[in-house]
């Protein structure tokens, strides 16, 4: 049951779409207080306690014995220090005396002290006294999830096409340099769906440009490569530069759709393409046209997208770049300064990006009202994402176009998906990966994966094919890295044929990963769940976070450390351990308990529960190539 709690007058995030009747604050069944523009909500945590949910955020499933904010954050460094990553997932499950979930619907910072500062208390606050809270109870936590899902409405779907293997990079900037990655998967029978264009495809960063001296006859080539079953998906940035003779600026700028200063000025701020205006995504006019502007891609033949830089991420504003610059005018080149000198004008100019001076300076124009980005900072890539996903299904309908947005407040879920942006070529940022996709699915992002090789850093051979072994089963297949970065594609390493066993596996599974997926939508399901879901008398299964149950039928173990030839695993129950390898298929029965299982750097690890069975089909080098039709299963 889901009961909703209002509180003051809140902003419309548009997260629920199911209407429900609003109960007086005063009824909420948490410990609360309201005062001096400061909510809080607290309740007790008995030591064996869980906290499920946050979304996209660092450290376990157990999210209890941390502090997280929701803040979109254009985070580059992934480690367990960091409160806030690039999505805002305000929903909780608690499992304690009582099993609850909960949903704060508030489009501003909310800090969730679970256990950090008292060990048996979490403290949930924000600075306002505007919010929706929705407390649902339920049978178990699953079925407390679909209930929320149910009033957040379906989960996005992407094109059958975009369940494929995909190779990204940045840096790859001309025709040739796409032919090639097409070419190099094509000879060494790696299979292959799409190719990524990353901000070089632009004409000086422009969004909804292309560079057309590397590009001559761009829709010519988009027709080209689909003539080989290869996709090719631009990334659009959210901030627009600002230049003269630039129509999209021009009529931007014309129309007053950039977000303003409190003068009224268009406030600008430097991102990749230098100086940009920051679409007024909440301003609806700004945010169809906006939607609009893609067709410049659609037109050529683009059916895919990624949105990025939507946080909105600032290296920094103009007014702070220039007040950073005058207060060098304070120092003497040729006179020494003092050490704590030396680290405060080191600050000015650290303290340039994402700054919350930054973000409290600028405003949007919500029906004629002027309302201070801070107060819904975590809308803002979703509402961008959104402007593009409701054009889209205007004028193509559902289904047709790929998206995924590096941002996201819940209610984007609806129109696209996510990618968990900048990770390290870490070991143990494969764990992160695994760790994130059940808490994700709870807020109803299924299209999902992380940078399959690590974004930045070097990725080593056995890295990449470690971490594709979990990739296998993520919605979302994508390798991508940072500019500069050591090759990660998957012909860029010895024996490719290692890499070509397990990108077939992920083809034979096609059928099963995109019609649990689509169950999943449509049933307001998990597709990833933790073990503590499915087995919540089990004590060893609870804590277990480095293995997922996958649909109704199986569990996924991904080997997660280096030099290593297998792991332990637990069983919950008795289940078959499987091991894919191009078309090779091994099985063992295993009873419930811990066993130590050997995988090669060329299987892919499966255990199917007892009695249930995985459909494959034959492997294919392109989706569009797939025969789904004729199948064999693997029996539990
Ligand atoms: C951001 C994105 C990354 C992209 C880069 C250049 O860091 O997260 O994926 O490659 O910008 O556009």
């Amino acid at each position: 049951m889901i009961t909703k709690y209002r509180l003051g007058q809140p902003f419309n995030t548009e997260a629920v779409v199911e209407e429900l009747e609003n109960h007086p604050f005063s009824d909420f069944p948490l410990e609360n207080t309201t005062a001096e523009n400061k909510t809080t909500v607290k309740f007790h945590l008995d030591n064996d306690d869980i906290i499920f949910g946050l979304g996209e955020t660092v450290r376990g499933i157990n999210k209890r014995g941390w502090i997280y904010e929701s803040w979109c954050s254009d985070e580059t460094t992934h480690t367990e220090d960091k409160r806030s990553l690039y999505g805002a997932h305000n929903f909780i499950v608690v499992r304690g005396a009582k099993l609850f979930g909960l949903f704060v619907d508030y489009p501003g910072k909310v800090v969730w002290d679970l256990g950090y500062t008292a060990t048996d208390e979490a403290v949930i606050s924000f600075d306002d006294v505007n919010a929706d809270f929705y407390y649902i109870t339920g049978e178990n936590e699953r079925d407390i999830v679909k209930q929320f899902r149910k009033i957040i409405g379906k989960s996005y779907i992407p094109p059958f096409w975009a369940f494929g293997y995909q190779q990204s990079c940045w840096g790859y900037t001309t025709e040739q340099d796409f032919i090639n990655v097409r070419d190099n998967h094509r000879k060494n029978n790696l299979p292959l769906d799409c190719i990524y264009m990353d901000i070089d495809y632009l004409d000086h960063f422009k969004d909804f440009t292309v560079n057309t001296d590397n590009f001559p006859d761009f829709k010519g080539f988009v027709d080209d490569m689909k003539s080989h079953n290869i996709h090719l998906i631009p990334i659009i940035d959210a901030g627009v530069k600002k230049e003269e003779g630039y129509s999209v600026y021009e009529e931007g700028h014309k129309k007053g759709y950039f977000c303003k200063n409190a003068d009224g000025t268009d406030f600008d701020c430097g991102v990749w393409p230098g100086v940009v205006g920051m679409p007024d995504f909440l301003n609806k006019e700004a945010k169809e046209w906006f939607g609009r502007q893609y067709k410049f891609l659609t037109d050529m033949g683009i059916d895919g997208f990624w949105n990025d830089m939507n946080e909105p991420a600032l290296f920094y504003s103009v007014k702070g770049l220039k007040k950073a610059l005058n207060s060098l005018k304070e120092y003497d080149a040729d006179k020494e300064i003092g050490i704590w000198e030396y680290f405060r004008l080191k600050d000015i100019f650290n303290g340039l990006p994402n700054s919350i001076e930054d973000y409290s300076s600028f405003y949007h124009n919500v029906d004629g009202k002027m309302v201070c980005h801070k107060d819904v900072h975590n809308l803002y890539g979703t509402f961008m994402t959104n402007s593009a996903g409701e054009y889209f299904e205007k004028e193509f309908g559902k289904e047709k176009i790929l998206m995924f947005s590096r941002a996201s407040y819940i209610g984007m879920h609806r129109k696209s998906g996510i990618w968990f942006g900048d990770n390290f070529s870490w070991w143990s940022h494969i764990l992160l990966n695994l760790k994130m996709l059940p808490s994700v699915n709870m807020c109803g992002f299924l299209y999902c994966g992380a940078d399959l090789g690590g974004f930045n850093n070097h990725c080593t051979r056995d890295l990449l094919l470690r971490w594709l072994q979990l990739g296998v089963f993520t919605p979302l297949m994508r390798n991508h890295r940072a500019l500069g970065t050591k090759a990660q594609e998957a012909y860029s390493f010895e024996n490719t044929e290692d890499f070509a066993d397990v990108l077939s596996v992920r083809y034979r599974l096609i059928p099963y990963i995109y019609s649990t997926f689509r169950r999943c939508s449509q049933e307001d399901d998990m597709m990833f769940r933790p073990l503590a879901f499915d087995y919540p008398e089990d004590k060893l299964a609870i804590e277990t976070e480095d293995q997922l149950m996958l649909g109704e039928e199986c569990m996924i173990a991904p080997i997660y450390e280096q030099n290593k030839n297998g792991r332990y695993v637990y069983l919950p129950e008795d289940m078959t351990f499987v091991k894919l390898s191009g078309e090779k298929v091994t099985t063992e029965k295993l009873s419930k308990g811990i066993h130590y299982v050997q995988v090669a750097l060329n299987e892919v690890p499966l255990f199917i529960k007892k009695g249930k069975q995985i459909p494959l089909c034959k492997p294919a080098l392109s989706t569009a190539e797939l025969d789904t039709e004729n199948l064999e299963y693997i029996k539990g």
